[in-house]
């Protein structure tokens, strides 16, 4: 698996829900682990599974660390329990490359996920974290940092996702378009 793996905007597979995690085994986390590669070398900080074409519900986020290699975190099936705030910050997705641009959501969530040896866990966060769990966990969810700008954004990015779309050369281009109000 490398960089050139990644779905880009127009794969059918980032527009579905994934399916739970129902078993920790090891090859989860041999995908895990190529996960975390794939990503650092794309230089993204958050990979979720869709994105490798594979429809479950996990992600990994390498959260920088200054002077030591980015801490590597797994969430499998996570839940959103509670949300406080709301703050804009720019946002750029591996699976629309050359897009970026700033997104409202909440500041600080409480979440429930579970790790990679199955156990359930729950975490606080704010900040950095926070921003890439919620963007990760949309794409679990089948949507896209671009669907949650004003209409007039979207507008203003059409014909760019439409040509990232079109490269992928995805002949049911036409139904997805419809479908999702491209
Ligand atoms: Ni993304």
């Amino acid at each position: 698996m490398s960089a050139n793996d990644i779905c880009i905007y127009g794969d059918l597979v980032l527009r579905q829900k994934a399916f739970p995690v129902v078993k920790f085994d090891e090859e989860l986390k041999q995908v895990a682990d190529q996960m975390f590669d794939t990503m650092f070398e794309a230089d993204g900080i958050g990979l979720a599974a869709p994105q490798i074409n594979i429809s479950k519900a996990f992600l990994v986020i390498g959260m920088p660390r200054e002077d030591q290699e980015p801490e590597r975190l797994f969430f499998a099936n996570p839940e959103i329990l509670e949300t406080r705030g709301e703050i804009g910050m720019e946002e750029g997705c591996l699976s629309i490359p050359g897009v970026r641009d700033e997104v409202m959501r909440p500041e600080w969530i409480r979440l429930r996920y579970q790790d990679i040896k199955g156990q359930t866990q729950e975490l606080e966060a704010d900040g950095l974290l926070v921003r890439v769990l919620q963007h990760e966990i949309d794409h679990l969810n089948g949507i896209l940092f671009t669907d949650r700008l004003s209409p007039a954004k979207r507008g203003l990015l059409k014909s760019a996702l439409e040509k990232l779309a079109k490269s992928k050369g995805d002949k049911r281009f036409s139904d997805y378009a419809e479908k999702f109000d491209l």
